[in-house]
């Protein structure tokens, strides 16, 4: 039910003006007579003459969401979709915002506009919207790309991501980097390509789903195939940025054409056309569907499965749990990614990746579709409730705890990715469930009943 609140009184816009003489004001002189930049410097401090608005700004017109007026600490999700003008109210906290605001962005994250009354302090920002990523072009509309890193999440230290779209037959530069790139096919088909450090070469096709490794110093080329595709990488450096990669055009251009020559066993001529500087995303000739056709190898062969840069995630089925399911990719079955333990997480509408933290690593997350909002809590005793969309990248840090809640109507799918030898994390309702139930009890002055129910096993999640 909507609490709908009218201004009761009329907008009263007055001006009044205390005793007199009354001072020249700027809006006071002739037509023609421009004021200057600055006023007198008798504006300064109190005057009887000063002049005075007054406006009453509880004169506003609002509505209430559902659930908003009940006690703040209950803390449900506030749907403000169809609300006119949100106000910063939770039960009997907060007020009226008079303004200036811009009510889309109280909608897309009413848990900042009207927090839980259980939120306290300042956690770090663990939220980045991709949307909100200025886009690096490509040449000739061949793709683009943008990135989440410590410029704009400071406290995000461990990961930074990187969106990337690729027309087809398009292709991300040659290049490789410091860090290690870790990816998920979001849409479409790439064939990857690369090399180790015994000359043997990797080549293969990955699509919506799949995922693929480099290893820091792996030189490698990615091309979009007919389809076009776009893909989410994750680096395992949180300063990490897409214009600080080892570019092949630039590593050319910058070096003697004698020494060119020299090192490729070619004749000088042969550099006269080679590009000036970075190309980055730009279109290419299309790859042949026949993926033999482009197996290039030394005598050391092919990369051996165990070394295998990718992983075929698309055809691994999820486990299901009751709310959702959820499946992973670490190193106990894609080893060269040594560093990397991903989960990705479906959660249907009303059910909630339970309370949890991963103590191996930060967890640095990213919304593919439905309404999600998580409550990051650090101790002492600072947590904060964000909001998440699709296209949003979430951070919690090592061992700090957080749930991730659908908020929607339709499922909520997200990637929760750690820095670590195995995806693992700790669950608050099985540490509860397991602990002496008199402790419990005691400690925090529940009944016996209540801790009866309490899970003995690892829900993952929860229904609700
Ligand atoms: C992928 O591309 C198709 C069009 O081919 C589109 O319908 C779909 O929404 C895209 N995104 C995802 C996440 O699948
Ligand atoms: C590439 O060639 C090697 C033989 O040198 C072969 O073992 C491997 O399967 C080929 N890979 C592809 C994708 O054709
Ligand atoms: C694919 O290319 C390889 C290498 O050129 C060739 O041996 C093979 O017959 C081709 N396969 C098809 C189905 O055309």
């Amino acid at each position: 039910m909507l609490l709908k609140i009218f201004a009761l009184g009329v907008i009263v816009s007055s001006t009044f003006v205390h005793g007199a003489p009354t001072r020249t004001s700027p809006e006071r002189r002739q037509d023609g007579d421009n004021p200057p930049f600055r006023g007198s410097t008798a504006l300064v401090g109190y005057n009887p003459t000063n002049t005075l608005t007054n406006e009453d700004t509880d004169d506003i017109e609002f509505e209430f969401a559902p659930g908003q007026t009940a006690d703040a600490n209950i803390g449900q999700y506030l749907n403000f979709e169809d609300i006119e003008n949100p106000q910063p109210i939770r039960g009997s906290r907060g007020g009226t915002d008079p303004g200036p605001q811009t009510p889309e962005y109280s909608r897309l994250n009413p848990d900042k506009l009207a927090p839980p009354g259980t939120d306290h302090g300042q956690t770090i920002n663990a939220q980045w919207p991709m949307g909100l990523s200025h886009v690096k072009a490509g040449i000739d509309r061949a793709g683009w790309s943008r990135q989440e890193n410590t410029q704009v999440m400071p406290d995000a230290k461990a990961m930074a991501g990187v969106d990337m779209r690729l027309e087809p037959g398009a292709y991300r530069e040659l290049h490789w980097h410091v860090a290690g790139e870790w990816a998920l096919m979001l849409n479409g088909t790439v064939r990857i390509a690369a090399i180790n450090e015994e000359g043997e070469s990797f080549i293969d096709d990955v699509s919506k789903g799949d995922v693929w490794f480099f290893p820091p110093g792996v030189p490698h080329s990615i091309q979009a195939l007919d389809g076009g595709a776009e893909f989410m990488l994750v680096f395992d450096d949180g300063d990490f940025s897409e214009d600080n990669t080892f570019l092949i055009t630039e590593i050319m251009a910058h070096h003697p054409r004698e020494v060119l020559a020299k090192d490729l066993s070619v004749d000088i001529s042969a550099f006269q056309d080679i590009p000036a500087g970075e190309l980055f995303i730009f279109p290419g000739t299309p790859a042949p569907h026949n993926i033999s056709e482009q197996n290039v190898t030394s005598s050391t062969g092919p990369i051996t499965p165990r070394d295998s840069y990718s992983f075929h995630w698309s055809e691994q089925p999820a486990h299901r749990v009751e709310g959702g399911s959820i499946k992973i990719v670490d190193p106990v079955t894609f080893p060269i990614a040594s560093n990397f333990a991903a989960a990705l997480v479906t959660v249907h509408p009303g059910a909630m990746r339970e309370i949890h933290w991963h103590p191996a690593s930060d967890e640095w997350t990213f919304f593919l579709s439905g309404k999600g909002r998580a409550t990051l809590f650090t101790p002492p005793r600072t947590a904060t409730t964000f909001d998440y969309l699709p296209g949003d990248v979430g951070y919690f840090p090592q061992s700090n705890s957080h749930y991730i809640e659908n908020v929607g109507d339709e499922d909520l799918v997200f990637l929760e990715v750690l820095q670590a030898d195995r995806f693992s994390d700790i669950s608050l309702g099985q540490w509860l469930g397991l602990t002496p139930p008199q402790v419990v009890i005691d400690t925090l002055n529940l009944s016996p009943e209540t801790v009866s129910k309490f899970p003995k096993e690892k829900p993952f999640i929860v229904q609700g």
